[in-house]
């Protein structure tokens, strides 16, 4: 009973956290597309509430539930899906932390990078959470 209520909010942390991890390098696109300061001052704000307000405590609590229910049921770790989403969430983590990165660097007005550039970084989130997704449902292997 509690590992399914736990599976539960699971799910809905990473809900959260990739409804942020989505949003936030959209708002780079935006920002890095900006000249007036009144812009660029709302979009720090902006970025800085999503990444510490919803993506950062999304992800304690994605990866914090994950772990627990790995602790519930080790037997998960006998499983090669379970191999290769651990890698991809890690892949995922370090995503996670890049955007922290780029967020410093329009908090201090040193984004040199294009909105276009942006734009292809804005996809990479979806080919993770596509295989995890499937892994975690379909367990193939
Ligand atoms: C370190 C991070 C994570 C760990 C240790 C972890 C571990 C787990 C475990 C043990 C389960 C239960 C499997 C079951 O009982 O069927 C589960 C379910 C699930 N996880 Fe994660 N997870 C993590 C992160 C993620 C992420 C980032 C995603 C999405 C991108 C994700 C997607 C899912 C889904 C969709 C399920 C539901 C599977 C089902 O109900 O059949 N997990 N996770």
């Amino acid at each position: 009973m509690l590992y399914v209520w736990l599976q539960a909010f699971h799910l809905i942390s990473i809900v959260t956290w990739f409804a942020a991890l989505f949003y936030l390098p959209r708002l780079y696109v935006y920002h890095a597309m900006a000249e007036d300061e009144i812009s660029l001052e709302r979009f720090k704000v902006m970025e800085r509430k999503l990444y510490r307000g919803i993506m950062n405590p999304s992800a304690i609590v994605a990866v914090g539930l994950g772990l627990t229910l790995l602790a519930l049921n080790p037997a998960w770790l006998t499983q090669g899906w379970m191999h290769v989403k651990l890698a991809l969430v890690a892949l995922l983590i370090a995503y996670h932390l890049y955007c922290g990165r780029i967020l410093r660097t329009f908090a201090e007005d040193r984004n040199e990078r294009s909105h276009k550039w942006y734009r292809v970084f804005n996809e990479l989130p979806v080919l993770v959470l596509v295989p995890v997704v499937i892994l975690a449902v379909v367990k193939p292997f």
